[in-house]
């Protein structure tokens, strides 16, 4: 479904993402993680048209889309989530959403966005009362929205900048099993950007880790946790994600 191919990004004479390849096939959920700053959103960022790459290929579902505008690569079926969650706070969860859903694959009607809006709310376990306000909604709440907002675009790919600093582990489950269950009910296929390993392992088929800028591993979970760069990545920089890969995938 989607095809990265020697991938590059360069600020000044700063190279944020080297070179990277990875394929995903339809259906599955990849995890990307890695350090602080290692290029994960960089990336997403390329796939989604925010920035033009400096290098490399992108082809989904076999055409280039590599410094296309973001609305056409939305056109094409990608839909994505930013790590900073900024919706619009004078308007309701719903509005936001149903602004969201308009991006959908040629979608021009309003009833059209506002089906597309609840049933990604419904996805997300967000209320589609029109009254309900955005400044209600903590942390957890403001990741879901987010996630809606992605959803009704009606994406084929979706890419889940997700970062879960600021969850509580309990919020981390749920987010994790979300994901999950909206994989297993829309057979949507998921890039899904995190850098505390744990959770995240529990829930992708495959696992690729970068590190400043460069895929060192790629594999099934339970291989990449074991594999000694990454674990030498993870010690220098998050001991506790290091621990609980090790506990929760041996
Ligand atoms: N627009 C930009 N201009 C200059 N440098 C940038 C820009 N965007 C990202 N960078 C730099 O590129 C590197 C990769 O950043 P990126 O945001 O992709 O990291 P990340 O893996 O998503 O990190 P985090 O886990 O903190 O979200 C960082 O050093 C960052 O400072
Ligand atoms: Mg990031």
């Amino acid at each position: 479904m989607l095809a990265v191919t020697d991938l590059s990004k360069q600020f000044g004479g700063f190279t944020a993402v080297d070179r990277v390849s990875f394929t995903v096939g339809k259906g599955e959920i990849l995890g990307l993680i890695g350090p602080n700053g290692s290029g994960k959103s960089t990336i997403f960022n390329m796939i989604s048209g925010t920035l033009t790459p400096s290098g490399g290929a992108i082809a989904f579902e076999g055409r280039e889309i590599g410094g296309l505008a973001p609305h056409r690569v939305t056109n094409r079926g990608i839909g994505r989530t930013f790590q900073i969650p900024r919706p619009f706070r004078r308007l309701s969860i719903l509005d936001n959403v149903i602004l969201a859903g308009f991006y959908g694959q040629g979608r021009h009607s309003k009833k059209a966005a506002q089906a597309a809006a609840e049933q990604a709310l419904d996805l997300v376990g967000l209320p589609h009362d029109p009254h309900a306000k955005v400044d209600g909604l903590g942390a957890a709440g403001l990741k879901k929205l987010e996630l809606a907002k992605a959803l009704a675009t009606a994406p084929k790919l979706l890419l889940a900048d997700e970062s879960l600093g600021g969850l509580d582990e309990h919020e981390m489950n749920q987010a994790a099993d979300m994901l999950k269950r909206i994989r297993r009910e829309t057979g949507i296929t998921i890039i899904w950007v995190e850098h505390i390993m744990g959770v995240l392992m529990r829930v992708v088929d495959r696992v690729m880790v970068l590190d400043h800028g460069e895929k060192i591993a790629e594999g099934p979970p339970s291989h990449v946790a074991r594999d000694p760069r990454v674990i030498e990545v993870y010690l220098g920089t998050d001991t506790q994600a290091a621990d609980a890969a090790q506990t929760r995938i041996a």
